[in-house]
């Protein structure tokens, strides 16, 4: 079994663009920014947006972090998108999702320069990367990819089941594959057929949020499995959405919980935000 190493890969592209990053400093004494928007004390989005800053700095990616408080107005947040669509320091804007139920995160994603929009959640860059166009993509599946990339995992006419259609993973995974030569199908909570499914397919992304999801179906020998899940269990323990103990000897790869996709999250965040930088200037 292949362990897909995303925090040995992560490090590994941070270290190149960290490079990039000082070589640009040093010709024109400019270096990207960006700002994360975090909205509320959710205790994950406090940990994951402490990653992300942590990691700018590390590639000497200015960053800002601007905090509301839960009950801020959507005026207030827009106001501030507004302020950073207008900051020459900022290239990158991210709003950490989730956020409080009187928001709208449409409204919210809408307002941002789509040329800012790291995430690639504005309506434009979906539009763009649905039409196969150059655009901003969501983290989370721009690093699975480049992941699958690195490892040679063949993708081309392969059998590629998603389990899970959020528009931050599943949906965007599932176009990625699509764009790759994949055939693919997208699993939900009214799918019938689970078990089939992950019987046939040859790479199996799980991206629906609970803890060990996949741990009784029959997986078909030598599939490729990317856990995307990070659930915190009350006893503190981090579990993926993907037994790996059950599946590691029959899967051809697997990715590891933590280590796997989340660091990949984060270092496709630092390249959208060169991406975005280098777009502006
Ligand atoms: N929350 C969980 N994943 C993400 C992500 O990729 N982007 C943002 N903005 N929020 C998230």
């Amino acid at each position: 079994m292949l362990l897909l190493d995303g925090k040995k890969l992560s490090e590994k592209r941070l270290s190149a663009l960290k490079k990039e990053v000082e070589e640009h400093y040093e010709k024109t004494k400019t270096r990207p920014g960006l700002a994360v928007i975090r909205i509320g004390d959710n205790p994950a989005s406090k940990v994951y947006v402490g990653k992300k800053v942590k990691a700018c700095h590390d590639v000497g990616i200015h960053s800002v972090e601007v905090l509301f408080p839960e009950s801020v107005s959507e005026e207030k947040v827009l106001t501030e998108v507004e302020k950073l669509n207008r900051d020459p320091a900022i290239n990158g804007i991210l709003i950490q999702l989730p956020i409080p139920k009187h928001l709208s995160e449409k409204v919210l994603m809408e307002r941002m320069n789509p040329k800012k929009d790291v995430d690639g959640f504005h309506p434009l860059n979906r539009g763009k990367f649905l039409a196969g166009d150059d655009a901003l993509i969501p983290c989370t599946p721009l690093g699975i990819m480049n992941l699958l990339k690195e490892y040679k995992i063949e993708i081309k006419g392969k059998s590629a089941l998603v389990i899970g259609r959020s528009l931050i993973v599943g949906r965007p995974m599932s176009l990625l594959l699509d764009q790759a030569g994949a055939t693919v199908t997208v699993a939900h909570s009214q799918t019938k057929n689970l078990e089939e499914l992950c019987e046939r397919a040859d790479i199996i992304v799980v991206a629906i949020g609970k803890p060990h999801f996949l741990s009784s179906q029959k997986i078909k020998a030598g599939a490729v499995i990317i856990d995307v899940g990070i659930n915190r269990l009350e006893s503190g323990k981090l579990v993926g959405d993907v037994d790996f103990e059950k599946y590691k000897s029959i899967a051809s790869a697997i990715t590891p919980v933590p280590g796997g996709v989340g660091p990949m999250t984060i270092c496709s965040l630092l390249e959208n935000t060169w991406k975005s930088f280098l777009n502006t200037q």
